[in-house]
């Protein structure tokens, strides 16, 4: 490489392209308005660095080559630290906290010695040295080995929130150190993202984090939600009026703009019983917090104290970590098994080797779906990390894939419910699946709860508690069982008086003719809502005639798609539910029929067909309307057809309707005849 100096040009061209880079990122980052396109960009930036690397006298130090924006080849360049990043001792249990507190007060017996003590969270992301110089983020580097890490100082300028310039009276050195993190709802968010962008997602916010800044290309970092909170100091020139302690020199730091743990999460203890309850504390609420953190950190709050006790080789004799107990561990999958919920959903349960893991003995972890089993291609015998994440089921998130045996073969997703046997409603792409039998022994309750809900039958008193004792006490087991009940035998429940049982009697008995929308919906068809029950029940008028209904004829109800006609057709075919709709028969269960069409009036019997565009309702509207007034609507013209109804735009059905001789009218003519209203 030559030293030469550069020429007026060489210098003037250099300058040229930093300006444009720098705007070029501004734009990019800050406006979602870029200047240059990707390749643009890439060529003024090598040019740039071809001159930097020629006239290294031009390479300034926030130039656009070690900054944001672009992968710079030396980016992950070594830096040596001014201090050494030191890591934390740590401590698993109260007694050594104690101990640890005890043995600093012994190591410096003789002198005054009165030390407050710090506590923060202990943020479970990434170590992270931050230089300011003269106000400016110079350059951000790992902690490595504690003397050197790696220059991530490109990446680390995305991550908003963290200052790039301090403001005025900031030291001329400030080395700031602090833990870079994803914060949970951001982590949850971005595996989301990748997921449905079909990459693998990660396994925690940590990984994630990590991940994210050691990214080659700057701009994949900015996308990723990082967030720094700084904890402690390098070397630092504060000239007069240096803080003397960690607490004042916090304020300092946000006073600068630097993040810093929150109010609420950092506390000043006198002593040994206030650390233990802050500890406590923080442990018993890492839950609430939206980030991950595994410990809290317990410094002794005086620089001047902490000078005294001095270091280890490898940690401050100062402070300490007070590790919690931890949440992620690895172990052997020994058995994939398919649960089923109250609501009939299919889950997938991992079956592992016995892990200690957060102070229990983990044996089962959720993998939440079939398309988390697809993603995850977890398999019995794999090696996997699983995460207990506070009251929340352990789940399992990675897979090592490194350490599958040869002979572990893909999980096979059962098309059958593993309890009952029953056909398995999985549409394409859906995570859920789901059973279909109304009498399956897993859902019995969660149906029966369903089936006697206010907007399904309104049985009244068929709550939890009834639901219970008629599975567990009377035995039902689907809802016809309901209605063969006895007043003996619901007298004879625990805690019902005659008179309550009578009640509940003639409410099922008023049950029995409830309109065909509720029992529709009461059945608890998957994907049949209030509203579709009610579509479908409109249009096809009686039970008979929704049993029966082919997909091709539910899909034409209009507001229901082709999705919710393969869950109906699925659900009346299952042998198990045409038993119980039969035994519900047998019970004098008769839904009401809905009201479908009218028997007299201009359409009744017309055969009606729609082309061009309708201005005044839409063209399911307009079907809908025909079927109410007790017509039909079609697609297609032919001698049958009665009427046609043209729009605007009406091409050839419209041609072909004057070719049969067919009467065709406007839209507001058809609006007209439909509403009785003279024209
Ligand atoms: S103080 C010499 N405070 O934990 C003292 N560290 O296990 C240096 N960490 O490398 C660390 N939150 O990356 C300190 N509030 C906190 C922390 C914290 C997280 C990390 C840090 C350090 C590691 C030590």
């Amino acid at each position: 490489m030559s030293a030469r100096d550069p020429s007026p040009e060489s210098a003037a061209r250099a300058a040229q392209l930093r300006d444009i880079l720098v705007e070029a990122n501004r734009r990019y980052y800050g406006d979602a308005d870029p200047l240059l396109s990707d390749f643009e960009y890439d060529e003024f930036l090598r040019e740039l660095q071809a001159l930097e690397q020629e006239h290294p006298v031009l390479a300034t130090p926030d130039s656009p080559t070690r900054t944001v924006g672009h992968a710079v080849s030396a980016l992950f360049s070594k830096v040596r630290h001014r201090q050494p990043m030191l890591s934390l001792a740590n401590v698993t249990s109260t007694a050594d906290l104690h101990a640890w507190q005890e043995s600093m007060a012994g190591f410096d017996a003789g002198a005054e010695f009165a030390p407050r003590y710090t506590i923060e969270p202990k943020v479970d992301g990434v170590a992270l040295e931050l230089v300011y110089e003269d106000g400016r983020l110079t350059v951000a580097a790992t902690r490595g080995d504690g003397m050197t890490g790696e220059d991530v100082t490109a990446n680390v300028r995305t991550i908003r929130g963290l200052p790039r310039t301090l403001p005025d009276g900031a030291p001329p050195l400030l080395e700031v150190r602090g833990e870079v993190y994803i914060g949970k709802p951001d982590f949850d968010r971005l595996n989301r993202e990748l997921q449905e962008r079909g990459k693998e997602g990660m396994a925690n916010p940590r990984n994630a984090a990590a991940g994210a800044l050691k990214q080659k290309d700057p701009r994949v970092t900015a996308e990723r939600p990082l967030r720094v909170m700084c904890y402690g100091l390098g070397e630092v020139q504060w000239g007069p009026g240096a803080p003397p302690s960690w607490s004042a020199a916090r304020e300092r730091l946000q006073a600068l703009g630097l993040p810093v743990a929150p109010e609420s999460l950092f506390h000043v203890a006198a002593g040994i019983d206030e650390i233990d309850r802050v500890v406590l504390a923080l442990q018993e609420h890492r839950d609430d917090l939206d980030f991950e953190i595994d410990g809290a950190v317990v410094k002794v709050d005086q620089y001047d104290l902490r000078r005294r006790l001095g270091a280890r080789s490898r940690s401050p004799r100062w402070a300490v970590a007070y590790k919690f107990p931890p949440r992620e561990g690895r172990t052997v999958v020994e058995d994939i098994v398919v649960s089923v919920g109250r609501t009939g959903a299919l889950t997938p349960v991992a079956v592992l080797r016995p892990l200690p893991l957060g102070g229990v003995t983990v044996t089962h972890a959720t993998l939440h779906n079939r398309i988390e089993v697809e993603r995850l291609d977890v398999r019995v015998g794999d090696t996997v990390l699983v995460i207990r994440a506070g009251d929340v089921i352990p789940k399992v998130t990675k897979v090592l894939r490194e350490l599958r045996p040869a002979d572990a073969a893909p999980f096979a997703w059962p098309d059958a419910c593993p309890v009952c046997g029953a056909a398995v409603d999985a549409a394409e792409g859906e995570p859920l699946s789901y059973c279909t039998n109304l009498a399956c022994p897993a859902q019995v309750k969660g149906r029966l709860a369903h089936f006697g809900g206010r907007r399904a039958m309104d049985i009244e008193g068929l709550g939890a508690r009834l639901v219970e004792q008629l599975v567990d006490v009377l035995g039902v087991h689907d809802p016809s069982g309901v209605y063969r009940l006895t007043l003996e035998q619901l007298a004879g429940l625990e805690r019902r008086a005659e008179k309550s049982a009578q009640n509940l009697l003639a409410q099922i008995d008023a049950s029995r003719t409830r309109p065909l929308a509720r029992f529709l919906y009461a059945l608890g068809i998957h994907h049949v809502g209030e509203s579709v029950a009610r579509d479908i029940a409109r249009h096809l008028g009686t039970l008979e005639r929704v049993i029966a209904a082919s997909a091709e004829e539910l899909a034409d109800v209009p507001g229901v798609g082709d999705v919710v006609a393969d869950s109906v057709v699925r659900f009346f075919e299952e042998p198990r539910n045409r038993a119980v709709l039969a035994a519900l028969a047998e019970a004098g269960v008769a839904p009401a029929p809905e009201e479908t069409r009218d028997t007299d009036g201009p359409f009744v019997g017309k055969i009606v067909v729609f082309t061009g565009n309708l201005e005044r309702m839409t063209r399911d509207e307009a079907k809908e309307l025909i079927r109410r007034l007790g017509g039909k609507a079609t697609g297609s013209v032919s001698k049958k057809t009665d009427l046609v109804v043209a729009g605007p735009g009406a091409g050839s059905k419209l041609a072909k309707a004057e070719k049969l001789g067919v009467e065709v009218v406007d839209e507001d003519e058809f609006l007209r005849r439909a509403t009785g209203e003279n024209a």
